[in-house]
C-alpha cells in the first residue's frame, strides 16, 4: 500500500514537471497584466471604449501622476454673515486635518473626449451645504454676530485651470509659472489673457453630474456662456442675512445626470425640486420658544433635542431635511401620535409657517439651489464616487475619486481647445478645498501630454 502510493506520487511529480517544462518551452507565455506606473507628466493615453465609471479597468491600470500639494491661498474669510466657510484657513495644515491628500490623477482621450481622473484624501466629508441658510452658530474665525439668518459652511472642492490664450501676470506666463499667471492683484485673474477653470463642488456641481466651467481674464473670474448650474438661494435684495428663497418642496428629487444614470439628490443638501419659502424668522422664534406652547420645552431651546419637558428630535441637524418638507412637518405635529401634539393646537394658525421657518433655520436650507446647464456652461461632466441620495456625513469618509470629461474642442472663445492633441503637450493647475471655496492647497503647474495613438 505505502509502496503504491509512493510510485504514485513519484509519477505524478515527474508528468508535472513534464508538463511544466513543455509549458515554458514551447507555450507563449500569456500577456502580462499593465502595471501602472508613476509619470512625470499626466500623460493621457488614446482610449477606444470611453472610461466613465469610476471602476472603469482602464483607470485601474493608466499610468498616474502623483500631484505634489502646497499652500496656494490661506487667511482669507468670507465678508459678514458668511460663517464657518473657510475649512482650509490655514492652508496644508487645515486640509484634511493637516494629513497627506496623496493626489493622484490619471487621464485618457479618444477622437472626441478628454477623460481626467482625480483622487485624493479627504477624511471627512463636508456635506454638500454650500453658505447654507442656518440660525446658525458663531465662527471662531470671525467677530460678525449670528442671532438671525447668516449663511453657513462649505463644500469640498477641486479645481482644475488650463491656459485659454496666452494668460500672464507679474507672476510670469501661463505657459511658465501655471496658476500663478492667473493670479493678479490679489484676485483670481491673469493680467493679460484668460484662463479656463474647471470647478468640481460638492454642493452644486457634482449633485447633477457636471463641473462649473469658467474664465477668468483682466476682468474677473466669471461662469461661462449660458445658463449657470447654480444659483444662490437668496431673495432678490438680500446679502448674507437677508433669507432663502426657496425650499424643497417634498417630492422626490429625481435627476438623469449627462452620463445617462439616474439620481435621487438628498434633500438635506440638495434643492432641485423647489418652492417658495414663507415665514418670518424671528416671529418663529418667538412662538417656538412661548411660555404656554413652545416646542422648546421638548425640542430644546437651540433645538438640541432636550427640553425642561423631556426629550424629542433635534431640529437643529442637517439631516433633519432630508424627512420634512414643511407640508408633513404640519401634519405630523398635529398628530395624534405626536407627545407634543397639545402645543401645536395652541400655535396660532397664522403663525405656522413663521414656526416652521424657524424649525428649519435651525437644521439648514440650501445656500444653492441646481439648474440643468446649457451652452459653455455645460461642457465639463463629471462622475465621482459620493453617495447623493442620501449623504452621509457621519460615517468616516476616505478618498474622494471623480473623473472629468470634456469635448476636445467646444468652439467656445471661454474654454481651452485641444485641437488635434496627438503629441501636443498643456499646463495646467490644480487647487483642493476642504470645506473652503477660498483657501486652498494645490500644484501651480503640471503637464497634460496627449500620448500618440
Ligand atoms: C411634550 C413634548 C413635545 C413638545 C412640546 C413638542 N414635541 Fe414634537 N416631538 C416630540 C417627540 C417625543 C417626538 C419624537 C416622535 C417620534 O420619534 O415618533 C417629536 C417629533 C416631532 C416631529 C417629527 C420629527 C422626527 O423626525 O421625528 C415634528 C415635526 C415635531 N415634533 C414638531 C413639533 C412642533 C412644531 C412643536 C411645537 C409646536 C413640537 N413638536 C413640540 C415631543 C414634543
Amino acid at each position: 500500500m505505502k509502496n503504491k502510493n509512493l510510485n504514485r506520487a513519484a509519477i505524478l511529480g515527474a508528468l508535472t514537471l513534464f508538463f511544466t517544462a513543455c509549458e515554458k518551452a514551447y507555450f507563449p507565455q500569456p500577456p502580462k497584466a499593465k502595471v501602472p506606473t508613476e509619470t512625470a507628466a499626466l500623460e493621457a493615453s488614446f482610449v477606444s471604449t470611453a472610461p466613465i465609471t469610476i471602476n472603469d479597468a482602464y483607470w485601474k491600470n493608466a499610468d498616474f501622476l502623483k500631484v505634489p500639494v502646497s499652500d496656494l491661498n490661506k487667511g482669507s474669510l468670507y465678508p459678514d454673515g458668511f460663517l464657518n466657510m473657510t475649512g482650509t484657513y490655514n492652508g496644508l495644515t487645515s486640509f484634511n486635518k493637516g494629513a497627506d491628500p496623496k493626489v493622484v490623477m490619471k487621464a485618457a482621450y479618444d477622437n472626441t473626449k478628454l477623460y481626467l481622473y482625480i483622487e485624493w484624501i479627504d477624511s471627512d466629508i463636508d456635506p454638500a451645504i454650500e453658505a447654507s441658510w442656518l440660525y446658525g452658530p458663531a465662527d471662531p474665525l470671525k467677530t460678525d454676530t449670528t442671532g438671525g439668518w447668516t449663511s453657513q459652511g462649505n463644500s469640498d472642492k477641486l479645481a482644475l485651470a488650463f491656459d485659454i490664450a496666452n494668460a500672464s501676470s507679474s507672476a510670469g506666463t501661463f505657459a511658465d509659472k501655471g496658476c500663478a499667471a492667473s493670479c493678479h492683484n490679489n484676485k483670481m485673474q491673469p493680467a493679460t489673457g484668460s484662463v479656463d477653470i474647471w470647478k468640481w463642488d460638492l454642493a452644486i456641481s457634482e449633485p447633477l453630474g457636471y463641473a462649473t466651467d469658467m474664465v477668468t481674464d483682466p476682468s474677473g473670474l466669471v461662469n461661462d456662456a449660458g445658463t449657470t448650474i447654480a444659483v444662490r438661494n437668496k431673495l432678490a435684495a438680500g446679502n448674507a442675512r437677508s433669507a432663502p428663497e426657496f425650499e424643497w418642496d417634498g417630492t422626490a428629487q429625481e435627476y438623469v445626470r449627462p452620463d445617462g444614470k439616474s439620481t435621487t439628490l438628498d434633500p438635506a443638501f440638495f434643492l432641485l425640486n423647489k418652492t417658495a419659502f414663507v415665514g418670518d424668522l424671528k416671529k418663529g422664534d418667538e412662538v417656538y420658544h412661548n411660555e404656554t406652547y413652545g416646542c422648546n420645552h421638548c425640542h430644546g431651546d437651540e433645538g438640541g433635542g432636550v427640553g425642561s419637558f423631556g426629550e424629542a428630535t433635534a431640529f437643529a441637524s442637517t439631516g433633519f431635511a432630508s424627512k420634512w418638507s414643511r407640508a408633513s412637518i404640519k401634519s405630523f405635529s398635529g398628530d395624534a401620535d405626536h407627545q407634543g401634539k397639545q402645543y401645536w393646537s395652541q400655535v396660532p394658525p397664522a403663525n405656522y409657517d413663521d414656526l416652521i421657518a424657524y424649525i428649519k433655520g435651525l437644521g439648514s436650507i440650501p445656500g444653492y439651489y441646481l439648474k440643468t446647464p446649457t451652452g459653455s456652461s455645460s461642457n465639463i461632466w463629471s462622475v465621482s464616487n459620493v453617495a447623493r441620495t442620501k449623504v452621509n456625513t457621519i460615517a468616516p469618509h476616505t478618498v474622494y475619486k471623480v473623473i472629468l470629461v470634456r469635448d476636445l474642442t467646444t468652439g467656445n472663445p471661454d474654454d481651452i481647445q485641444f485641437t488635434t492633441p496627438e503629441g501636443k503637450s498643456y499646463p495646467f493647475g490644480m487647487a483642493l478645498m476642504d470645506n473652503d471655496g477660498k483657501n486652498h492647497i494645490g500644484s501651480l503647474k503640471q503637464i497634460l501630454t496627449f500620448k500618440s495613438k
